[in-house]
């Protein structure tokens, strides 16, 4: 077999399905609202109640709403494609395994690789989120932790790594370390601890529109000139108000939708993968939307957006709106919640993609082992765990969170074209839910997606070129050489 024959051969969906229905030793306890409320867990969370403010002041205005519609449809497009192919092929390895049934061994192993920038860079990204709410918080009742065990010791400024002088970020170890442990003991305890986090926040949600909209409502000449121009003129320079501001602003909240697709990786503890995969990615990404839409309209309603570039722009929103204190103080609770939630669930992800590629031979075996009492992927649980709660204590998180999302985006990409690709290559294929009006939900997909990729800082791109480049020469050093598929093909 020649070199490129091997880099794209592809695994048949006939061998996936066989591997999905068959024994994987992980545990099927999921049921169809386990799966929409990982889906909820994940996507709700710094995006919303941090990112969406600071988007408003700075490029968009009351426009952020539109930014919501756009992101929204691309991640709604996208989230379709995911949903044929989590039915059609209910493996854990989610976009790494669709790629690698499409496109061949090559992108799959890209895919793989790039999801590692979603995965396991938004686990300490906003586990460091989390440290700031948990440490405001707890100093509302006079806990103060010292300033050297809060902070990373290192920062990003003007491209530059400085040293800062504090130690490290302990809260946020803590709570790495934590959810890693739940994740170890079992997917069902995780998820029952999911539920109850989902549960609190979207109340909290939905008690800040519902507090919103009542306020505009008595208050509609305020309403009315916060919002107005709805679509601040542009400043003439590039994504600062204006359409521009609104595309830049679309790239920068699409962070906020990120983590629908987790709910992919838990195809293989799924009791019914086939009927329920699509409902838990489509209909967590739905609720996501309606929620991040409103809250983006009171929002701007409530306070000018120009007010709300600072760390917490929905507390402050209710603060000039008058808000009781109590609903202030919940909203932190919300968020810390609504933050855990996040975590665990990328936590939870990150291990699965392993699995499936050591299934595959493509990373060592020992990434494949299930514990036998709790029935999890433990060593790459713990694994993803241990790289998390370091990035999470000492990296400047500001250089990953654009690394997050460009990698998301570009996956979802891949997952969109790929979808296209096997209705052409494999139109018989049996698909137990089938994305609606192929090419253009696909083609719109990638395009949207794209156009936020685009958005992006260029050393963003040049780092995910980087990252790339890792990745393709430890494929060529390592993968090629264990991936089962080619040992079968020679
Ligand atoms: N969507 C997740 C968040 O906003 C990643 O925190």
């Amino acid at each position: 077999m020649s070199l490129r024959q091997r880099l794209f051969q592809t695994k048949s969906i006939e061998s996936l399905q066989q591997e999905a229905a068959g024994e994987s030793g992980l545990r099927r306890s999921l049921s169809r609202l386990n799966l929409i409320s990982l889906g909820i867990g994940a996507i709700i969370g710094a995006g919303i109640f941090v990112l969406t403010g600071q988007a408003a002041a700075q490029y968009a205005g009351p426009a952020i709403a539109i930014s919501f519609v756009i992101s929204g449809l691309g991640c709604l497009f996208a989230g379709l494609c995911y949903a044929e192919f989590a039915a059609m092929i209910p493996i854990s390895g989610s976009a790494y395994t669709y790629s690698y049934a499409t496109l061949g061994e090559f992108f799959a192993w890209i895919i793989g690789w790039d999801l590692i920038l979603e995965y396991l860079f938004v686990a300490p990204t906003v586990a460091v989120g989390w440290s700031g709410h948990f440490v405001a918080f707890i100093r509302e009742f006079g806990l103060v932790l010292p300033e050297h065990w809060i902070h990373a010791p290192f920062d990003y400024v003007n491209g530059r790594l400085i040293s800062t002088g504090h130690v490290m970020d302990v809260p946020a170890v803590c709570i790495v370390l934590l959810l890693t442990c739940l994740l170890v003991i079992g997917i069902k305890e995780s998820a029952t601890f999911n539920n109850f986090m989902v549960v609190t926040k979207v109340s909290v949600l939905l008690a800040i529109i519902g507090f919103g909209a009542w306020y505009l409502f008595r208050h509609p000449s305020l309403a009315v000139q916060n919002w107005t121009p709805f679509i601040p003129e542009n400043t003439g320079t590039y994504g600062q108000y204006g359409w521009s501001g609104i595309f830049k602003g679309a790239a920068v909240i699409f962070f906020a939708y990120i983590g629908f697709d987790a709910v992919s990786t838990a195809a293989q503890e799924a009791k019914n993968p086939q009927k329920d995969m699509p409902v838990g990615i489509v209909g967590s990404l739905l609720v996501c939307t309606v929620l991040f839409i409103s809250i983006s309209v009171v929002l701007t309603g409530m306070a000018k957006y120009t007010d709300l570039n600072n760390s917490a722009p929905v507390v402050n929103a209710l603060q000039a709106a008058g808000a009781p204190f109590a609903l202030r103080f919940v909203v932190e609770i919300a968020a810390i919640a609504g933050l855990s939630s996040v975590i665990l669930v990328m936590l939870m992800g990150q291990p699965r993609i392993f699995f499936s590629m050591a299934n595959d031979g493509l990373l060592p075996a020992v990434f494949a082992k299930v514990h036998p009492r709790f029935k999890t992927p433990y060593v790459t649980t713990l694994l993803t765990g241990a790289i998390s709660a370091v990035l999470a204590g000492v990296m400047p998180l500001a250089i990953l969170g654009e690394m997050v999302s460009i990698g998301t985006l570009f996956a979802f990409v891949i997952v969109c074209i790929s979808i296209w690709v096997l209705r052409r290559t494999r139109p018989d294929a049996p698909r137990p839910f089938r994305t609606p009006l192929v090419p253009l939900v696909p083609i719109l997909g990638a395009g949207i997606c794209f156009v936020q990729m685009y958005a992006l800082p260029g050393d963003t791109w040049l780092r995910l070129v980087i990252w790339m480049a890792i990745g393709i020469a430890i494929y060529f050093g390592y993968s090629r050489h264990h991936s089962k598929l080619g040992r079968s093909a020679k």
